[in-house]
């Protein structure tokens, strides 16, 4: 592992040359806080990123080591509308992925509802349980190719509260591997916007592959603009990066 200091940037950044090493170092920033705090209130992810995290989670779980009984998790997005069956949801990705692995209570389970009637009302119910938390106690990140952090997509400004967003085309390319063909992937969603991200004690965000590393040095290297929405967390309190070296190929 190599740690790599950004010149006048916060954020730590983890560059690992071996996956298993990175995703061990990464859950174990989550293990760590679930021991120390069983009612941790744990921010997720969804995409092909996190999965080899939440796998080494359920290991834990059913080793012992870790209790989900008492946590509350809170996902980023959910594509906006999708039956909440269909597999390809996030609600439905998450159960297939994690929750239905590990000691979870249902009702600790929290995303934005995918049937809601009213995509606009559903953004605002989602903040007002985003924000009686306070925060969550660690947020799991990815980051799209274009940057995007849950689906706050590239903007002329940061948007703060819980929204609903249209997909971007190279959203929608990126994500359309899952789907059938790209005309079957939503093209909207509801996502955590970035006052709860920010809200966040700590996030940990996880980024593999040359896909990502324009994303990545746009996000850390770069000057923080709202054309990459990852950049706003070079003003998070507490950020670590956890990369191959793909991902971090332009950030040398
Ligand atoms: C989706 C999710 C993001 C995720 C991104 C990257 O758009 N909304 O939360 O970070 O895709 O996905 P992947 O990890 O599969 O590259």
């Amino acid at each position: 592992m190599k740690k790599v200091n950004i010149k006048g940037k916060a954020a730590n950044v983890y560059v690992y040359s071996d996956h298993n090493e990175l995703y061990r170092a990464a859950a174990d920033q989550v293990i760590s806080r679930l021991v120390a705090k069983p009612d941790l209130l744990l921010g997720l992810a969804t995409g092909s990123t996190p999965v080899p995290l939440y796998d080494i989670l359920v290991e834990k779980n059913k080793e012992g080591i870790i209790d989900f009984a008492n946590v509350n998790t809170y996902n980023l997005d959910e594509y906006y509308p999708i039956a909440r069956k269909d597999p390809n949801s996030f609600v439905q990705f998450m159960h297939d992925n994690l929750f239905d692995k590990i000691n979870l209570p249902a009702e600790n389970i929290h995303i934005p509802n995918a049937e809601a009637p009213d995509a606009d009302a559903e953004a605002i119910r989602y903040e007002r349980e985003l924000e009686k938390t306070g925060g969550v106690d660690i947020q799991v990140l990815g980051i799209g190719s274009d940057g995007h952090i849950g689906f706050n997509e590239p903007c002329d400004s940061y948007i703060y509260p819980t929204h609903q967003v249209t997909l971007t085309k190279e959203t929608i390319s990126d994500n359309s591997r899952f789907f059938d063909s790209e005309d079957e992937v939503p093209k909207h969603a509801i996502t955590m916007g970035m006052g709860a991200i920010m809200r966040a004690k700590k996030c940990i965000l996880i980024a593999t592959g040359k896909n990502k590393a324009q994303a990545v040095k746009n996000a850390l290297v770069d000057d923080a603009s709202p054309n990459c929405p990852a950049s706003i967390l070079q003003f998070h309190r507490d950020v670590d990066f956890y990369l191959d070296e793909d991902a971090a190929s332009l950030i040398f």
